[in-house]
């Protein structure tokens, strides 16, 4: 076995630390894809989808994630985030006045901050709602409608049978359980599928933004 002399290793030390140096650097240059989950919840339903989503897209890494309900989110958590997931209640067979108060703010803020909007960003939504056919669809689209009108670019969920979806939703009803383990594996799923997304999005639109 070759002996190693002390003088050899000391000579050696500088290189193998800037090395060690570099490699830390080149690993932490990417900064953490951010995503901001907000939603609107009068009864907590939205509020059990939205923490299934959070729960997927926390299992992706090399992402941040901010919850909050609409009310609380922030113009710097809009303009922050790489990509924004708007969950709502179906009220009067669509999105609830409070989670289209928040597109709104999402327009607000991304204009103010500059002329690129949703460019580069991704987004997405999920419901729940009382009773089957009776606005799911209409509140999804309607909120689709304005992040594209955002330049946003839209990820839709995947159902239990592998086929994809306007994002993930629930049908409550008037008695428990409300949200359903499926509904909510459902929502993981999602989750995972929109956090790593927004982080393949976010490295190719890196020169857009
Ligand atoms: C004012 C109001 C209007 C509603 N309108 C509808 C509707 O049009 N269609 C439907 O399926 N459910 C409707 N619902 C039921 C809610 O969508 C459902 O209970 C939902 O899961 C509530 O979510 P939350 O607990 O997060 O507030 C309505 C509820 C309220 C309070």
């Amino acid at each position: 076995m070759p002996r190693v002399k002390l003088a050899d290793v000391s000579r050696l030390l500088p290189g193998i630390l800037a090395c060690t140096l570099l490699t830390a650097a080149a690993a932490g240059a990417a900064p953490a894809a951010r995503i901001l989950i907000a939603y609107h919840s009068r009864t907590g339903n939205t509020e059990k989808m939205a923490a299934a989503v959070r729960d997927g897209a926390a299992s992706v890494a090399g992402v941040e994630i901010v919850l909050r309900k609409v009310a609380d989110a922030t113009a710097d958590d809009i303009v922050k985030a790489d990509g924004i997931v708007l969950g709502t209640p179906v009220e009067w067979g669509n999105l609830s006045a409070e989670a289209k108060r928040f597109l709104d703010r999402v327009g607000e803020a991304l204009g103010k901050a500059g002329a690129t909007y949703g460019e580069g960003r991704t987004a997405a939504v999920f419901c729940t709602a009382g009773s089957p056919s009776n606005g799911q669809e209409m509140a999804r689209m309607s909120a689709i409608a304005a992040f594209l009108a955002m330049r946003f670019v839209i990820v839709g969920g995947v159902n239990q049978e592998g086929f994809g979806s306007l994002g993930p939703q629930a049908v409550t009803g008037a008695k428990p359980p409300g949200v359903s383990d499926g509904d909510r594996a459902d929502a993981r799923r999602f989750g995972e599928r929109f956090a790593r997304l927004t982080l393949q999005w976010r490295a190719a639109s890196a020169p857009i933004r």
